[in-house]
């Protein structure tokens, strides 16, 4: 059975805070820092409308209407978010209820659920809607599968330089037009303190060890990937898209997946004359001596043409979003899917039949990867995607008005604030309900 994603949507939030020429400046700090980095240019916020419902509603409205879904065609609604504002009602009991205002026909029979492993869970919950597919209990109807997620940090952490803000919606369902998944799939799962919300709103964070887990654990996903079958050839894939919590992450992750792919292959050979052969670890007496001849070889092997001319085609397109939006948490690896092709289709690269190589990541910690197949539909699904026109019309914060927008969505203030931006033809919060319930409208 051909099973992946039929379509998607992406909705950013709808304010933009810009890195180099205002949060660096107002912290002190030289823009380089942001730009060279981290690799981010700005950052998406959310006005005081929007919230973790509204841009994943407003992602899926856009998406059930383009692709003519009847709400009874939708068979399951499960939203990925590390942002959830209720520990028993779901997010996806809230989306629902908001298309519920605009859809003619209701979504009463669709399993509604929310998935939660931090940022992995995004790809988590698209698993369990091919699972579902696959075992028969679909009956033709497709999963909604939404990541949304507000990525706020406390005033002041270290992590505030890569926030960002918004939803990606993907509809799964059997002979997709954009992508099939695959059986193999690789994981790297081990129980990590690097990177925590316990009971709070903003994350604990160890950002330097969040980046080694980060690592650490593809690493383990990437050698499960092989051992299950996984084709991990650098050259067999066309695009590889990661987690970007910000591109200097994936910068870092590429090279030791490089290296690691290529090791024993026809590449290291080809190499060996400009770089040597990668250090074995049976030929070092200790551990430290190693690390430092891997480090000194990954360093050389990024200077290669031959590196640089693979990450050009296959990682280097996939960041094109993250740098303007910051991290999405759980929609982050989906961005990146969708720049990469966004990216191929504009520079007119014939996708069909070509494979990616998907490389998800949670906090906590997990990492995830399978890989994916590119469908004859994709040049259409992702030609009408808006998704440059939208980061355009960001409106573009000052630096207290970025304080103030940060006090809104902080669950400890309460602030009042005039939204910076109009909502039309969409989603936005109205308000609290008798039972401490968030409460959403449609707007013309
Ligand atoms: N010019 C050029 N480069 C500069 C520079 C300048 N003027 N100033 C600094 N840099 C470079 C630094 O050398 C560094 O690069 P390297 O890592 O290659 O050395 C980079 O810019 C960042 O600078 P710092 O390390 O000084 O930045 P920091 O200490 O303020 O924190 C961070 C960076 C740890 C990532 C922090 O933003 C953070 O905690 N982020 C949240 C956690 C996170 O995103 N972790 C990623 C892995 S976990 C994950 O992926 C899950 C998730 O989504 C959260």
């Amino acid at each position: 059975m051909n099973v992946g994603i039929d379509g998607l949507e992406v909705w950013t939030g709808k304010l933009k805070l810009d890195l180099p020429g205002t949060f660096a400046p107002a912290k002190g700090e030289d823009p380089g820092k942001y730009t060279k980095g981290l690799g981010l240019y700005t950052s998406s916020l959310p006005d005081a409308y929007e919230d973790i419902v509204t841009m994943a509603a407003n992602a899926s409205k856009r998406l059930l209407e383009r692709k003519e879904i009847d709400p009874r065609d939708i068979g399951r609604i499960d939203v990925a978010t590390e942002s959830a504002f209720d520990n028993s009602k779901p997010v996806s009991t809230y989306v629902a209820g908001c298309l519920d205002q605009v859809f003619d026909g209701e979504f009463r029979h669709a399993n509604k659920g929310e998935r939660k492993f931090a940022c992995v869970s995004g790809t988590q919950a698209l698993d369990d809607a091919y699972n579902w597919i696959q075992a028969g209990r679909s009956r033709g109807r497709a999963a909604l599968v939404v990541a949304t997620d507000t990525a706020l940090y406390a005033r002041d952490d270290p992590g505030e330089a890569t926030q960002g803000a918004g939803a990606v919606a993907m509809l799964v369902d059997e002979d997709p037009d954009l992508v099939s998944l695959s059986e193999a799939q690789g994981i790297g799962s081990v129980d990590e303190t690097d990177f925590l919300k316990p009971n709070q709103q903003f994350p604990s964070v160890d950002g330097k060890r969040s980046m080694q887990v980060y690592l650490a654990r593809m690493r383990e996903a990437l050698q499960d990937f092989a051992r299950n079958g996984g084709d991990t050839h650098p050259d067999t894939f066309d695009l590889v898209p990661f987690h970007t919590p910000f591109p200097g992450m994936v910068q870092k992750a590429a090279a030791l997946g490089f290296r690691h792919c290529v090791r024993n292959t026809e590449v290291e050979t080809q190499l060996e004359d400009e770089i040597g052969r990668q250090p074995r670890r049976n030929e070092f007496d200790n551990r430290d001596n190693y690390f430092e001849a891997i480090k000194s070889y990954t360093k050389d092997l990024r200077e290669t043409d031959t590196y640089q001319g693979w990450y050009a085609r296959t990682v280097e397109p996939t960041l094109d979003i993250s740098r303007e939006v910051g991290n999405w948490y759980t929609g982050s690896v989906h961005v990146a899917r969708t720049a990469g092709m966004k990216a191929a289709l504009e520079s007119d690269r014939d996708l069909v039949g070509s494979s990616l190589l998907v490389a998800s990541y949670g906090s906590g910690a997990q990492a995830e990867i399978h890989a994916e197949t590119v469908q004859p539909g994709w040049r259409e699904e992702i030609r009408q995607l808006n998704i440059y026109d939208q980061l355009d019309s960001r409106y573009s914060l000052s630096f207290e008005e970025y304080e103030a927008i940060h006090d809104v969505h902080n669950h400890d203030e309460s602030t009042d604030l005039e939204p910076f931006t109009t909502p039309t033809d969409e989603f936005v919060f109205d308000g609290w309900g008798r039972m401490g319930e968030r409460k959403y409208t449609h707007v013309e």
